[in-house]
């Protein structure tokens, strides 16, 4: 007989402790019943970005705490979670490891399935916490860490169309932000100078902007920050500065969502309609958000973004990941260990370094 599904989900990838609670009832209705974050950026300011063995030190701290709160908020008993999802990778090994060794000696402890989920694969399914949305559909992931274009077929089923073949556009903002004095974690700090900017005051390289498809690449785009930023002097110059950095990055993602658009087109070409999700830390950018919303209603794309406290590093993607793979029948794995690298789409060419394919 079918029955509600109640799963805990544990995140510790990088710089957020998290726990949360989800839970899909038999109608198919997705709720979550707690959803606790314990963000380190404290901890990490004085450094100017994340230091792995502090990360883990404060994860360590904090878990055992963050999993109480998270049972407690949701007024669920472990009794009643039906399995225990951890962030397995990629991400920062000792900080994942922190996660991965709670959720394991729990579900041991109670008897209960243990999934070792992929952190992109939590950011993929995200939307769902929200509201529904149909198999298949294209993501565009943006986070710290990652940079993608993938066509979302199924829970398991997930085909990459393009992905940066360097930095992330997280990552880009958050060194453009350093770059621009502005305390770690920048990259948010972004959107509030360039709001008091010019967007067209410095004309930046958008490059690969007409080649390889809808892979990306920002590493250029950097550099050219970086080499502007020893020229200018005043407050409203980093201003414009970031205006134009942010701007560039719409004019990319134009040109880029456009071809992912017509890539996604040609391999379902019999949809009803088109869905475009996108997630990721990134995607809670207010400007960025506006010029996804303009270029997919001109593509007729419906497009879906997760509210902005669920595009950052959350536990609930988590819980659902796992929930969604329980369901479907994939087999719970207390042995899977933590994996620093782990591509999403494992049939996709490796894109950085010695790899690259222009
Ligand atoms: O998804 P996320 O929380 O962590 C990773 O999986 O990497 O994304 C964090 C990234 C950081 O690089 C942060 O600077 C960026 O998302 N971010 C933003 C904004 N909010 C977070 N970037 C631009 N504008 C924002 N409002
Ligand atoms: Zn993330």
């Amino acid at each position: 007989m079918k029955k509600d599904l109640i799963f805990l989900g544990i995140e510790t990838s990088c710089d957020e402790t998290a726990a949360a609670v989800v839970k899909k009832t038999v109608k198919g209705k997705i709720k979550i019943l707690s959803n606790i974050i314990s963000s380190q950026h404290k901890v990490h300011k004085k450094f100017g970005g994340v230091v792995p063995e502090l990360a883990a030190r404060t994860h360590s701290e904090k878990i055992d705490y963050i999993i109480k709160n998270a049972l407690l908020k949701s007024k669920c008993s472990f009794n009643q979670i039906d399995g225990i999802a951890a962030t397995a990778g990629p991400g920062l090994l000792v900080c994942l490891m922190i996660g991965m060794t709670a959720g394991k000696t729990v579900a041991n402890f109670f008897k209960k399935p243990f999934y070792g989920v992929n952190h992109l694969e939590g950011h993929a399914l995200t939307i769902g916490l929200n509201k529904p949305v149909k198999f298949p559909y294209l993501l565009l992931l943006i986070s710290g860490g990652h940079s993608q274009f993938l066509s979302i077929e199924g829970i398991g089923k997930y085909k990459r169309l393009g992905t940066t073949i360097d930095d992330a556009l997280g990552e880009t903002f958050d060194k453009t932000a350093k770059i621009l004095g502005i305390k770690f974690p920048g990259g948010p700090m972004i959107e509030t100078y360039a709001k008091k900017g010019n967007p067209y005051t410095f004309d930046l390289p958008k490059p690969i902007l007409h080649r390889s498809g809808c892979n990306l690449s920002f590493a250029g785009l950097k550099t050219a920050i970086l080499n502007i930023s020893k020229k200018i002097k005043t407050k409203q110059d980093r201003y414009n500065l970031a205006s134009s950095f942010q701007n560039t990055i719409n004019e990319i993602l134009k040109v880029k969502c456009k071809k992912a658009f017509e890539m996604f087109m040609k391999s379902n070409n019999a949809l009803a309609e088109f869905n475009f999700v996108v997630s990721g830390g990134v995607a809670s950018n207010q400007s960025i958000r506006k010029n996804l919303k303009e270029i997919s209603s001109i593509a007729k794309f419906n497009v879906h973004f997760p509210p902005p406290e669920l595009c950052t590093d959350n536990a609930a993607m988590i819980a659902l990941a796992g929930l969604l793979n329980h369901e479907i029948g994939t087999k719970p794995d207390i042995d899977l260990y933590s994996q620093p690298r782990w591509p999403l789409d494992e049939k996709a060419p490796f894109m950085k370094g010695a790899g690259l394919v222009i």
